[in-house]
Parts: C-alpha cells; sequence; structure tokens
C-alpha cells in the first residue's frame, strides 16, 4: 500500500503500475501519517518505507514533517514484532533526527545511519540524487515492544444532528468564525450559502485533527418542523473528532 498526496504523482504512480501488470499494490490519496495510523490494525504491517520524505527544514515547519506528530507511536503499533522500518533521505540532519526520535520509547532497535546504501528499488529521486553526487542516508529500525496508538475514526459516528428551534438570523455571522476544541481539534466556516428555495444551507469547512486538514460541506436542510444538519455527500471527509464536533458545535450556536 502506498500514500501520497500530490493528485499528479499519485495518478503518475498508478500509471506506472498498470503499464507494468503490477496488481498488488493499493495507491491512497491521504497524508501518510493518517494513513498508517488509520487504516491498519496493530501489528498487521512487515515492513513501512518512507522514501525522500520533504525534510521540511526551515524553522516553524517540523511539524509538516512526515515523521511528526504520534508517527512514531503508529509506526509501532502497526508494525509486528520484529516488523522493520526504513527512511531514505539526502537530508543529513533530518536522517540523525529521525534516528533520534525513533530512539525514544524503547519501541525500535535503530541502527547506526547507513551511508549511501546499495538498495536494490531505488526510487525516482534516489536515482536523480545519486546522479548529482549527492549523499543518501538510511535510517533503519526493528520494532522491539508493542504499543497500541489511539485511532480517531474507528468510533461509530452519527451523520447528522436534529435542530429543533434554529436560529436563522445566526446563519451569515458563522461565516470566517473559528472554533477550537480539545485536543488540536480546529474547524473553521469559510462560507455560508443559502438555497434559493429557502429550504437548506450550506457550509464550506475546514476541520483539522492534530494538522490533519479536511474540506467538506455541511447541509443544513428544513423538515417539517425542525432542521436537520449533515455532512454533504459531494465529498466525504474521514469522520475524525474534529468533523463530527463541527456538527454538534454548529447546532449549539444555531439553537435558539
Ligand atoms: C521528494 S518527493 C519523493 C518522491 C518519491 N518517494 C521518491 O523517492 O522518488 C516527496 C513526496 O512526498 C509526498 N508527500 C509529502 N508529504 C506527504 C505526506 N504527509 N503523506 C504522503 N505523501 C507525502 C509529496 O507529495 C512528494 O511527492
Amino acid at each position: 500500500m502506498g500514500f501520497e498526496l500530490s493528485l499528479t504523482s499519485f495518478v503518475k504512480a498508478q500509471k506506472k503500475l498498470y503499464d507494468e501488470g503490477i496488481d498488488n499494490v493499493r495507491l491512497v490519496m491521504v497524508d501518510g501519517r493518517f494513513g498508517l495510523r488509520e487504516l491498519f490494525r496493530d501489528s498487521s504491517v512487515r515492513k513501512v518505507f518512507v522514501n525522500f520524505p520533504c525534510p521540511w527544514s526551515k524553522k516553524g515547519h517540523e511539524n509538516r514533517r512526515v515523521t511528526a506528530g504520534d508517527f512514531v507511536q503508529s509506526l509501532a503499533s502497526v508494525l509486528e514484532m520484529d516488523g522493520e522500518f526504513e527512511l531514505a533521505t539526502d537530508d543529513r540532519k533530518y536522517a540523525l533526527e529521525v534516528h533520534e526520535l525513533l530512539s525514544q520509547g524503547g519501541f525500535f532497535d535503530v541502527k547506526p545511519v547507513e551511508i549511501n546504501p546499495d538498495r536494490k528499488i531505488k526510487t525516482r529521486y534516489e536515482r536523480k540524487w545519486i546522479e548529482e553526487g549527492r549523499t543518501i542516508h538510511l535510517v533503519k529500525a526493528r520494532k522491539i515492544k508493542d504499543t497500541s496508538v489511539q485511532r480517531l475514526t474507528w468510533e461509530e459516528s452519527a451523520v447528522h444532528v436534529k435542530i429543533e428551534n434554529l436560529n436563522e438570523g445566526k446563519m451569515p455571522s458563522l461565516k470566517g468564525k473559528v472554533y477550537k476544541g480539545r485536543n488540536d481539534r480546529v474547524f473553521v466556516v469559510k462560507e455560508v450559502f443559502k438555497d434559493f428555495d429557502g429550504e437548506s444551507y450550506y457550509m464550506k469547512l475546514i476541520s483539522s485533527d492534530k494538522g490533519f486538514d479536511q474540506h467538506y460541506n455541511l447541509i443544513l436542510e428544513r423538515k417539517r418542523d425542525f432542521w436537520v444538519l449533515k455532512i454533504d455527500n459531494t465529498c466525504q471527509p474521514y469522520r475524525t473528532p474534529a468533523v463530527k464536533w463541527s456538527l454538534y458545535k454548529i447546532k449549539e450556536e444555531l439553537s435558539i
């Protein structure tokens, strides 16, 4: 299974798999940190590769790294015992920082960083950096202790809420509001639209769970003597705590 965020790279990879007749690979267009934690059971993965991730070297950008947040705990959860991890990069400082990160908590036996390893399969960036004469650093680790990371999307989730007494006049004031909740969950209402028939409203939202961002729409529909607020099915966000909370919080804001 592969994770990639860029649509262009994702499509190129799909095409390569198709052209070469490789049928045991599935690609998912989602943040690798999220995918690793949410899409695998504990102790179910043999090996995880991270190939030439963006090092985000600028000060203040560290939390954009694929290894940021609860990455190490997610990795230690989903790998089986003795399961392996390797991360290749041309950035020495980043390699040493990942080495240090993996050494904390006693989950991994971390090998000394290898320099210019001879990997059987070389990625596009690997070939490019080798051609340019850059040094490649390889961080390798083996899992030696079990743990279990908390998943954000594994609980059953209600997809709509009922609003008995709606304060309709408050609708326009939601636009631009930022809501910050527990555990680094945040959402912002970017736009509020009213349908021509006056029977429904649309809201464009962006939510964030510890830096995992999602764009989605909510729809508020008038029923006989109440309203229903739900996730619009034009896009299907993962039902994370921030997404679920946005429904309940907006209900609270709009109820008389
Ligand atoms: C320097 S390129 C390396 C591409 C390829 N792995 C290789 O080695 O040739 C970094 C890639 O990581 C992707 N990326 C960055 N952050 C990511 C994340 N959180 N989850 C998944 N992919 C990510 C980018 O879209 C980009 O295609």
